[in-house]
């Protein structure tokens, strides 16, 4: 079971009141966070289904069944919340070498995501898999069906697929859309895809539990059972009113507090394991897209959000930590920290010379990485930094499953508390239809009317 342990949140480790959380902190913050509780379990938002949907799952299980003994190689095509949920999941539960393995010591294809328009990549991508079309499958992700880097991408692969395969190119396309809008819908139902659905009231950064991550999941041979078991597992530990033994409602209580009392406005994610990074990137876009908002809930300006940065222990305790106790104390780290990791390596009994490495002798590496974490944490503590602790017993679906529940519904409770809507990303739609406006898309002359003077190059302020 994944814990939360916030003692060096507290004023009394940090020893400063107003860096740190006070018992004063914890009354005050009660009736706002068991209203936030009572709000967000009002409003139902769509994701909090999911763990216990058994239909998206059974159509995901059936396309798998169909599609793993036939394919070689997977590649999503897909951005944002259409992509960094696939690549969390992938980094987490699949290992490094994942791609380089034999097709027999594989659990499934070879998996790429393509979440960019990176000329390059895209090439690159494509060279490789020129000589096994037959055997790829192009899941293309996308909710709206209109975005332009997911669409850009769409149109090479069909193009490829129908030159190189003929008629047989629909076969190896799914589409993951929207149930019946979108041009993506539209496309697929024509051209004869095989289609799973988003539902529509899930917002593509909270689907990473439905069929827009479990697809490539389970092709790759991860138990999405044990993914959904989990999730739904912190479901119900969330559902306890009381809400300092709920880790979403203590976790939200504790950012907000850092954010909105304490001057905290950068909430860093700190995994000590390299298999978090790409959880690390999924919280990025969830915090980021769900808490950066201009106006709350009844039409206040505010501007308001915590920055999501992303480190990695023990590497970053070289690159950013130097920032993060003398620089400005202006942010709450949250560490990552896993009990028993999914491998695991003893530095042997050498260099018996050499007393300055005797400490390292014999030991596991995962010993040693626990020290590193436990060492940031203290040194954070001594000068007066506030720093929380996610405790995951293993690095499993089940233990993924918990911690993807647990962050989502903890951003739904911040935007409670923030009173804004966690739902809606506007600012992410204006870039989208500014980049319709600029690469000429009918219906937005009038945009790219209003662009001109700022697109045009003042060679002023060229250097
Ligand atoms: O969370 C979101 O809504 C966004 O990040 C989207 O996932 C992203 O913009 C991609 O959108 P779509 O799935 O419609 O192509």
């Amino acid at each position: 079971m994944i814990q939360l342990y916030w003692k060096n949140a507290t004023a009394a480790v940090v020893e400063d009141p107003d860096s740190g959380i006070t018992p004063l902190d914890i009354d005050q913050i009660e009736p706002d966070i068991r209203r936030a509780l009572a709000d967000v379990r009002a409003q139902k938002p769509g994701f909090t289904d999911l763990p216990i949907r058994s239909e998206y799952r059974d159509d995901v299980m059936r396309l798998v069944e169909l599609y793993r003994p036939t394919t070689t190689d997977l590649v999503i095509l897909g951005i944002g919340g259409s992509a960094l949920g696939n690549i969390a999941l992938q980094t987490a539960l699949n290992p490094i070498c994942y791609n380089l393995r034999t097709d027999k010591a594989r659990k499934g294809p070879r998996l790429f995501v393509l979440d960019n328009v990176d000329p390059a990549s895209v090439k690159t991508t494509l060279n490789f898999l020129s000589r096994r079309l037959k055997t790829t499958l192009f899941n293309v992700i996308s909710k709206s069906g209109r975005t332009a880097e997911t669409a850009g991408q769409f149109m090479i692969v069909r193009e490829l697929l129908r030159k190189k395969l003929g008629s047989e190119f629909a076969s190896r396309i799914v589409a993951t859309t929207d149930s019946s809008n979108g041009v993506l819908r539209e496309i697929a139902d024509t051209e004869g895809y095989h289609t799973l659905a988003i539902p529509n009231n899930v917002g593509g950064r909270f689907s990473v539990l439905s069929p827009v991550g479990l697809f490539s999941a389970a092709m790759c041979g991860i138990d999405i059972d044990e993914l959904l078991a989990g999730a739904a597992a912190m479901r119900k530990r969330i559902d306890t009113t009381d809400w300092l033994d709920n880790p979403a409602c203590t976790l939200a209580a504790i950012k907000y507090i850092m954010f909105a009392r304490k001057g905290k406005p950068i909430h860093v994610m700190m995994p000590y394991s390299n298999r978090l990074a790409g959880m690390a990137d999924w919280y990025r876009q969830l915090w980021a897209e769900s808490l950066g908002k201009a106006e709350t809930r009844d039409g206040q300006k505010v501007a308001v959000g915590p920055t999501p940065v992303r480190a990695i222990g023990a590497t970053d305790q070289h690159s950013q930590i130097q920032l993060y106790r003398e620089g400005p104390n202006d942010k709450l780290v949250v560490f990552v920290e896993v009990v028993k990791h999914p491998g695991d390596v003893r530095i042997p009994d050498v260099l018996a010379d050499q007393p300055g490495l005797s400490y390292l002798r014999k030991v596991k590496l995962s010993k040693l990485l626990a020290a590193e974490k436990q060492a940031t944490e203290y040194a954070l503590a001594v000068s007066g930094r506030p720093t929380v602790t996610i405790r995951m017993p293993n690095i499993t679906p089940f233990s993924i499953g918990e911690f993807i529940y647990l962050y989502e519904f903890t951003t739904a409770l911040t935007a409670e508390l923030l009173n804004i809507n966690a739902y809606d990303q506007k600012a992410v739609e204006l870039g989208k239809e500014a980049t319709f406006a600029i690469m000429g898309r009918e219906g937005y002359d009038e945009m790219a009317q209003q662009m001109k003077t700022f697109r045009r190059m003042d060679r002023r302020y060229l250097v």
